[in-house]
């Protein structure tokens, strides 16, 4: 059987398979519906330092290339996941912490308190949430950016920062560009994208918050060619290890992802749709390893052949 472990910011998980911030409750809830041994890490909904109840309903609906949530950045606060959710994070996947904030101050109270817990192995900066209302958003400026990450880097002595990144049409990718510059061990990506539903009868936006962000097929080849993008960008000299996800639901969309350039695949929409979906994901991935002749999955990352495909 072909390795299908991974190594992530000098982490080691088990798989590829992370569950992505969002689509695994607080975190642990996730190991109820998903068998043991399917994801190697499991992302915990981003903590913020104060509760937030998040938009009222609707916040999340199904449309026809996927789904659309605003969800708010709806959480317990830092205090509540520090008491009633780390004691429960322990064996099997890698628990990584995400976090959400409206300031720089409000990040580096979650890192620091991160910081201090060794069931998280990894932390991640959910920096380019577009749901909240609160206007400023450090994903819409490399400046903005730099400035977040650096600061919280400066506090998490022991523990290494993955950002994730929105999906970025700008050529050169400036925002994961800086994120990496300023210090990000590895990046996630991508977040949802912004969209809008309307119910054509009523005429009134399908989401209470009017618009919210995009996931599901709908944004799967976007987040491949930023993937791919971002790599090249990098270049082998300032090469961080990119968590891929966007519209991953069979287990040839994951296995895109790793040859564009993934360490690892996230899923959510996945989850909401059938979490067996991870089983199976899985599972052709394993094969597909088997069959192109690799001893495992690392030596597919990145391993997209750029020669032209000749038809027939
Ligand atoms: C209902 C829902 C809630 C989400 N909440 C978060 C969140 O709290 N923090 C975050 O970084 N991303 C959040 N996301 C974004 C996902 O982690 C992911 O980046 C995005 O959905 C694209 O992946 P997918 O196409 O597999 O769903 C959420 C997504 C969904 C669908």
């Amino acid at each position: 059987m072909p390795s299908m472990a991974v190594t992530l910011a000098g982490v080691e998980l088990s798989g590829p398979l992370v569950a992505a911030a969002g689509a695994a409750g607080c975190g642990p809830e996730v190991l109820d519906a998903v068998p043991a041994g399917t994801l190697g890490a499991i992302t915990t909904k981003s903590i913020t330092p104060e509760p937030r109840d998040g938009h009222p309903p609707w916040r999340m609906v199904e449309v026809r290339t996927g789904m659309l949530n605003a969800i708010g950045l709806a959480n317990p606060g830092l205090d509540r996941f520090m008491t009633e959710v780390v004691p429960h994070l322990s064996g099997g996947p890698a628990f990584i912490g995400s976090m959400a904030g409206h300031t720089v101050e409000d990040y580096v109270t979650v890192a620091q308190a991160f910081n201090a817990v060794p069931a998280l192995p990894l932390v991640e900066a959910n920096l380019s949430c577009p749901n909240t209302s609160t206007g400023r958003q450090f994903t819409d400026d490399p400046e903005l950016m730099k400035e977040a990450v650096s600061a919280i880097k400066s506090v998490l002595p022991d523990t290494p920062l993955i950002v994730k990144v929105p999906l970025e049409m700008t050529p050169g990718f400036p925002i994961a560009m800086a994120a990496v510059e300023a210090g990000a061990d590895a990046l996630t990506m991508i977040n949802t994208v912004p969209a809008m539903a309307i119910d054509v009868e009523s005429r009134c936006a399908r989401l209470s918050n009017t618009t919210g962000g995009l996931s599901g097929p709908a944004v799967h080849h976007l987040a491949v060619r930023m993937i791919a993008g971002v790599r090249a960008e990098l270049g082998e000299a300032n090469r961080v290890p990119i968590i891929g996800l966007g519209g991953v639901l069979r287990w040839q969309d994951a296995a895109e992802l790793v040859l564009a350039g993934a360490s690892a695949v996230g899923l959510a929409t996945a989850l909401f749709v059938d979490p067996r979906l991870a089983t199976r994901i899985q599972r052709g991935l394993g094969r597909w390893v088997r069959r192109q002749g690799a001893a495992g999955l690392s030596e597919l990352i990145g391993g997209m052949r750029t020669e032209p495909v000749v038809p027939g």
